[in-house]
């Protein structure tokens, strides 16, 4: 998949533009504030449906506007198609014209994202590692998020039984649909994960790997009637609590380097290494899907240095980059500069 241009009016200080994308790779430089970013955070948001930062949609709407419009016209094997975000205090999303949900988008717009910025907190902080696991999975899996909001859904019901402890006669009953959900979905965590780490392995020898620790069950195999025992055994503890204490959205991933957590390594082997999953996902999704996801690297040499750029395009002549510098660079084919008038 390729994206061949944007429209965007509304967003944050994009009132109103448009640019063309080279099918290779792309560059869009400019001075800090100008709105790269704000590009990137645009095709993110019409790939998954809100953007990479934690932000209400109300704030990326121009604060001179009421709404913002995102317009996308993509390319893949298949031929031409065209998605849109819209945001006017209620957010939709149009594949062609016609409604749809991330869901259906993920099967034409699937950007990968990489920042210099928050490379770390993708390592350091449990949540940040394990939205990003799930939304890797979700670009090879469709299916996969269609567990994750049916389980949190469960799991908001459960919680609310176990907060105002009434009807907790039905706790057992929630246990069994949040056990039938958590088996389908660690047993996707854990298929996905042995994949990527054998791309992972490939590329990058023995090394680097990630680690994924169930909190339900760790060990082996999952099966629905093993989480419901474990989830019924902590019935009474919950109770006291007057939470959910187990499931899949407190499994946790860790990346390892050299058997050590890559987040006691420096900053430079955080970076490369973080970025070297990234690629290995993209290998991935290569296989899975016969096509290239879209590559999104902001701030690109502060991310990486020019050796890794160049195996970057060198690599990967069919994958198409949109990075972001505050620098020109004429290694890369489309330049777009970015101005204050934006
Ligand atoms: N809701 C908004 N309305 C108008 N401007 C905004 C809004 N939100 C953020 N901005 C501004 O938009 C600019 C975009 O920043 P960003 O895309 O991060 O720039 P860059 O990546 O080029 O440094 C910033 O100057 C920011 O202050
Ligand atoms: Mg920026």
């Amino acid at each position: 998949m390729i994206i061949e241009n944007i429209k965007i009016t509304g967003l944050r200080n994009l009132e109103k533009v448009a640019y063309s994308f080279s099918k290779n790779k792309n560059l869009v430089y400019g001075l800090n504030g100008v709105g790269k970013t704000t590009i990137l955070e645009a095709i993110f948001i019409t790939g998954f449906g809100k953007s990479f930062l934690n932000v209400k949609k109300s704030e990326l709407v121009n604060y001179k506007k009421d709404s913002f419009l995102i317009n996308l016209s993509c390319r893949n094997v298949f031929g031409g198609y065209k998605i849109s975000a819209f945001y006017n205090s209620k957010f939709s999303l149009l594949l062609n014209g016609k409604k749809t949900n991330i869901l259906e988008a993920g099967k034409y717009i699937y950007p990968v994202f990489f920042s210099s910025s928050s490379y770390s907190l993708h390592i350091e902080s449990k949540p940040y590692i394990r939205k990003l696991i799930n939304r890797l999975i979700f670009g090879v899996y469709a299916l996969y998020i269609h567990y994750i909001l049916s389980y949190n859904k469960a799991l908001r019901q459960k919680n609310y039984l176990l907060k105002t402890r009434r009807n907790l006669a039905e706790l057992s009953s929630w246990n069994r649909i949040i056990s039938e959900f958590s088996a389908k979905i660690g047993g996707i965590r854990m298929e996905f994960i042995d994949k990527l780490n054998n791309e992972i392995k490939k590329k990058h020898g023995a090394g680097l790997e990630i680690r994924y620790s169930p909190s339900l069950c760790s060990g082996s195999g999952i099966s629905q009637e093993v989480l419901f025992n474990e989830l019924e055994k902590l019935k009474d503890r919950e109770i006291k609590f007057s939470k959910s204490l187990k499931g899949p959205h407190l499994d946790n991933f860790e990346i390892y380097l050299d058997s050590r957590n890559l987040k006691f390594h420096s900053s430079g082997e955080k970076k490369i290494n973080l970025l070297m999953v990234y690629i290995s996902f993209i290998e991935l999704f290569k296989k899975e899907r016969n096509e290239y996801p879209i590559f999104l690297l902001d701030d690109f040499d502060s991310a990486i240095d020019s050796k890794n750029i160049d195996f970057l395009m060198e690599s990967y002549p069919d994958l198409q980059v949109i990075a972001t510098s505050v620098n020109k660079n004429s290694r890369f084919e489309k330049l777009i500069e970015l101005g204050k008038e934006n």
